[in-house]
Order: structure tokens, then sequence, then C-alpha cells
């Protein structure tokens, strides 16, 4: 490359090597193109938490100047992050968060007002009465409780609009197959589901088309991904009714890293905005994301095109040198 890589990032994936932290991952690589100063190991821990503890110690073995970390659960990945920041390397954490305070910035999208705004929609569907069944993510992870603090707050506001329901899961959608159906036996007028990802609402809405009539119900979830599987198409061919995007912070972690190990100045905490997606504006956020997707093209084909010239470069600049020392 064109600089020597002065300073290498550590980066702590919690997760399986789903799409949403695959987004993350690409947009973290496509970053560094503008940074030839940084590089990255990234180390994936399959949504163990033991094994992200093993994995973080790794990358302080290999002499990481900076710690990029999605911590899997709050509690246990909390002493491994502590112990990299008092050895005085700057600590990013984004998408989840830790209890503490030894941390240097974190990235993430608004968990607290996704929840929110899950409420308000559904809210607003249902005239702002009606019960809603909430299918948590784990609630050991602080984007799981961040979601589940700010749509049960929003729905506080509105007396008849009731949460009768919360089905706790570990982002497994297994488990619903026996759950929902009892949710919906015991309250059968569920007419709103909150689920925490587009996953989760995907396959709540298949347990219920088993069971029961489940056409008229608003199922909201999180992510909003355009992949073929992904939340906008999901409501684009009408499975669910809305997503609420959840940005992956990928792009935003890698400038700040770059801020930090520049001593320049940057925020300790930066939330990403969020949107609700459902039918009305589903046509444009689909255009944007085509949009988005040419021009990432476009930087991978200047990307190759660069990595060309400097081959080029290279290999003059040693028959330069050879004629020189002819
Ligand atoms: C992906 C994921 C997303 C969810 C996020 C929460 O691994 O489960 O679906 O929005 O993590 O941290």
């Amino acid at each position: 490359s064109f600089a020597s890589k002065k300073y290498t990032i550590g980066f702590s994936q919690c997760g399986q090597r789903d799409n949403w932290r695959l987004k993350m991952e690409a947009e973290m690589e496509r970053e560094l193109l503008y940074h030839p100063d940084l590089s990255i190991i990234i180390k994936q821990a399959l949504d163990d938490s033991k094994t992200q503890l093993e994995q973080i110690d790794e990358l302080l073995n290999q002499d990481i100047d900076l710690l990029i970390v999605s911590p899997n659960e709050i509690n246990p990945v909390q002493k491994a992050i502590e112990k990299v920041y008092k050895k005085g390397i700057p600590v990013i954490l984004i998408d989840r968060r830790i209890d503490s305070d030894y941390y240097t910035a974190y990235i993430g999208g608004d968990n607290y007002e996704i929840g929110r705004f899950a409420a308000e929609y559904i809210g607003g569907k249902l005239d702002y009465k009606g019960n809603v069944l909430e299918i948590q993510g784990a609630m050991t992870m602080s984007a799981a409780v961040e979601r589940s603090n700010g749509f049960n707050d929003a729905l506080a506001n509105y007396s008849k609009l009731k949460n009768v329901y919360k089905i706790h899961s570990f982002w497994n959608e297994n488990i619903l197959a026996d759950s929902l159906p009892s949710g919906f036996n015991q309250h059968p007028d569920i007419k709103a589901i909150f689920a925490f990802n587009d996953d989760l609402a995907s396959d709540a809405v298949d347990v219920l088309k088993k069971h029961t009539n489940y056409s008229d119900l608003v199922v909201v979830g999180v992510d909003g991904l355009a992949t073929p599987k992904g939340g906008i198409s999901m409501v684009e061919n009408g499975t669910i009714t809305a997503t609420i995007i959840y940005p992956t912070g990928g792009k935003e972690a890698i400038q700040i890293a770059s801020k930090i190990l520049h001593n320049k100045p940057f925020n300790k905490n930066n939330l990403l905005p969020t949107v609700v997606i459902d039918k009305t504006n589903v046509k444009t956020t689909r255009l944007q994301y085509n949009h988005i997707e040419t021009l990432q093209q476009d930087i991978d084909r200047s990307k190759n095109m660069l990595e060309k010239l400097e081959e080029q470069y290279q290999s003059q600049k040693t028959l330069l040198l050879i004629a020189v020392s002819l």
C-alpha cells in the first residue's frame, strides 16, 4: 500500500456472521481505504461472551493501538474491556454498551429511540388502543434493554395501548414456535407485535401463519437491511408492516478511531439517527439503497484501479533502480 500501516485496530465482533454484522464490517473496510495508516484485525466471537473475552486478550497480545468492540453481553465482557482501557489503549464501543465509564467513545444506532418509534408507530396504526406483544432480544445485551425501555416508556403515555405479553429470546427464532401461540391463546385480541429484529419479526409471521389469522396484525421489526431477505424486502412484499433502520456505525467507528489515534477532537457519545420504513416510504428507500450500492461499487472499482497503478509504479521503480545501478 501507499503508506506504511502505522496503527493497528483490533475489532472484537460479538455476533455471528449475520448480514447486519457483515454490513458493519464492510463499512469499516470501505472507510479504511481513506485511512492508509490504519489496519484492522477482526475477530468474531459468534455470540459467545467467553470466546469474546479470549479474543480480546488475543488482540491485546497482537499489540493493537486501539480496540473497537461490540460487547456481546454487558457483564461478562465488561472486565476484559476495562482491562484494555486501563492499559491506556483507547476503546470504542459499537452497537452495544457496557455498564462502566472505562471506554473512550461509543458509536451506534439509538436503540432507545428505536423502541420509542416502534411504540409510536404501532400506536398510530391502532388509534392508540389495543394489545401488543413484545419479542425481545437477549436482555443481557444493552441494545435489547434499550429497545425495551424505549418501547415501554412510550407505551406508558397511552393508557389504552397495552403491552400484554413479552417473549424473551436470544435473538434465536426457534423459541417462538411455542411461546408465540401461547401468548395469542392467552390474549386472542393482540393487534400488534414489536420484534427486536427483522429476523424475529419474519419468524413470528411464519409461526402465526400456521396458528391463527394474522393477516391484519401490525408487525414491526428492526435493522432494515436491503438484502434479499432483509427488512426492506419484507416491507416491500408485505411480510411485515414496518422495519426500523438500525445503522451499524461501522464507517463512523473508523472515523472516530482515526481521530483518537491522531489526537484530534471527538465526541464520547455518538448516537446515529434512525427512521421507520413502511409501505409509504419503502420505494424511496429502495431507490436510495440502490444508488448507494452503485456508489459503493464505484469506490471498489477505484480501489482496484489504485492497486493496479501502485503495482505498475512499484515495478517501474524497481526497473529504474536496476537501470540506475547499472
Ligand atoms: C445482529 C443483531 C441485529 C440487532 C443487533 C443488536 O447480530 O442481532 O439484528 O439489531 O444485533 O445488537
